[in-house]
C-alpha cells in the first residue's frame, strides 16, 4: 500500500511593516469600526523595499522550515509555489525560491488558484508523495497583495496583506497525514475578482494603468454570498463523506478572508469558534498564504493525531478542502 503524505514541518513568515486600521483612515475614507465589524481585520503586514517580492518572503519560509526540520536542501525533491502575486510572469517564483534557498535541480513550479492556491498545492504536492515518487517536497503559498491592491479603492486595500508560509511533506507509515482532499473551481465566476491587465488578454499599457486594470477588482457582496455558500458546503462534504462529526473535529483551518465567512463555515460544520484557527485580525488576507501561516501560529496547540479541516475559496471562482490528521 502507498503511504499516506504528512506535514512533517511548518513555518511561515511575515514582513515586519504593520499597516494599521488607524493608518488606513488617513488614506481613505473608512474606519476602524467598519474594517473590524465588516471583516474582523486590525493590520497586515506590507513588504516593503525595493525590488523584493513574493519569492523573498517565500524564501525565509523555506529556509525556516528546513532549518526547524533539519532538512538540507539538497535533500528536497520538489518545490511547489502557490501564488497569485508572481514576481515575474516568467519564470516561475518556486524556481526563484529555489535559488535563494539552495534547493538545485530539482522540478519546481507554480501554482495558481488565488486563495484556493495552497489547498490545490497541498493536494498536488501529496500526490506525489503518495505515489512512492518523492520522499521530501515542500509546498509553499506566499503573496504580496500589497504589489496589486490599489491603495485609493477602500473597499479592497482595507482586506490584504503580505506573508508566506511553506510546509514539508514527507511519506508517513502511520494513520496520520493527509487522507482526503477536494478542489473545485468554476470560471464563472471569473468578473467578480479580478486583476484585468498584465496577463496575454489585456498587456500593461498607459490605457489599462489609467484604468486602473492592473490592481485587483472585486465584486465583495458576490464574492461573499459565494464564498458562505462553497466554503461551508465544500467542509461539510469533507466531512460527510469521511464520517465525521462536528465533534470529531478538532480545529478548522479556514482561509481567513472575512471572519464573518469563517464563522458562518464553523457553523455549518457544528463548531465553536474555540476551534476554528484565526489570524485574520493580524494578518488581513495573504491570500495563498492564510492557512499555512494559520497552522505555523496555531502549531503549539496541536496534537498527533488531531483531525484538521482545511477549507478555502477564491477567485476564479476555486474552492476546496483537505482533511488531515496532525502528523507531529
Ligand atoms: N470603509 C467604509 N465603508 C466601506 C468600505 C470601507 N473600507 N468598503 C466598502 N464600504 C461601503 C460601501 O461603499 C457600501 O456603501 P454604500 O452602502 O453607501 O454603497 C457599504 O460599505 C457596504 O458595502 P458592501 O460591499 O455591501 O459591504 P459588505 O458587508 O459586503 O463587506 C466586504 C464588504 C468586506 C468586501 C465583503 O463583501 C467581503 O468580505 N467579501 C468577500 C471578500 C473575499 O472573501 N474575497 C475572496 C478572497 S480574495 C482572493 O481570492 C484573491
Amino acid at each position: 500500500m502507498n503511504s499516506k503524505a504528512a506535514i512533517t514541518g511548518v513555518y511561515g513568515y511575515v514582513p515586519d511593516y504593520i499597516l494599521t486600521n488607524a493608518e488606513l483612515e488617513k488614506m481613505v475614507d473608512t474606519s476602524d469600526e467598519w474594517i473590524t465589524s465588516r471583516t474582523g481585520i486590525k493590520e497586515r503586514h506590507i513588504l516593503k523595499g525595493e525590488g523584493l517580492g513574493t519569492s523573498h518572503m517565500a524564501a525565509k519560509a523555506v529556509e525556516g522550515l528546513l532549518a526547524k526540520t533539519g532538512t538540507k536542501p539538497a535533500d528536497i525533491e520538489l518545490l511547489i509555489c502557490a501564488t497569485t502575486t508572481p514576481d515575474y510572469v516568467f519564470p516561475s517564483t518556486a524556481n526563484l525560491i529555489c535559488d535563494m534557498t539552495g534547493i538545485r535541480a530539482v522540478g519546481s513550479f507554480d501554482i495558481q488558484a488565488a486563495c484556493s492556491g495552497f489547498l490545490y498545492a497541498l493536494t498536488i504536492g501529496s500526490q506525489f508523495i503518495e505515489t512512492g515518487k518523492y520522499k521530501k517536497v515542500i509546498v509553499v503559498g506566499a503573496d504580496k497583495m500589497s504589489a496589486i491592491v490599489d491603495y485609493t479603492d477602500r473597499t479592497t486595500c482595507v482586506l490584504f496583506g503580505d506573508g508566506a508560509g511553506a510546509v514539508l511533506l514527507e511519506p508517513t507509515p502511520e494513520d496520520n497525514g493527509i487522507i482526503d482532499s477536494i478542489i473545485r473551481s468554476d470560471g464563472s465566476g471569473q468578473n467578480h475578482l479580478v486583476q484585468k491587465a498584465g496577463g496575454s488578454r489585456y498587456p500593461p499599457t498607459h490605457e489599462t494603468i489609467d484604468k486602473r486594470w492592473h490592481y485587483v477588482y472585486q465584486d465583495g457582496p458576490s464574492v461573499f454570498k459565494f464564498a458562505v455558500k462553497n466554503m461551508a458546503d465544500v467542509s461539510a462534504e469533507i466531512m460527510e463523506r469521511n464520517h465525521l462529526k462536528g465533534s470529531d473535529v478538532a480545529w478548522l483551518v479556514p482561509h481567513q478572508a472575512n471572519k464573518r465567512i469563517i464563522e458562518a463555515t464553523a457553523n455549518r460544520m457544528g463548531l465553536g469558534m474555540d476551534r476554528v484557527m484565526l489570524n485574520i485580525h493580524k494578518y488581513g488576507n495573504t491570500t495563498a498564504a492564510t492557512i499555512p501561516l494559520c497552522l505555523f501560529d496555531y502549531e503549539s496547540q496541536l496534537n498527533k493525531g488531531d483531525n484538521l479541516i482545511l477549507a478555502a475559496f477564491g477567485g476564479g471562482f476555486t474552492w476546496g478542502a483537505v482533511y488531515l490528521k496532525w502528523a507531529i
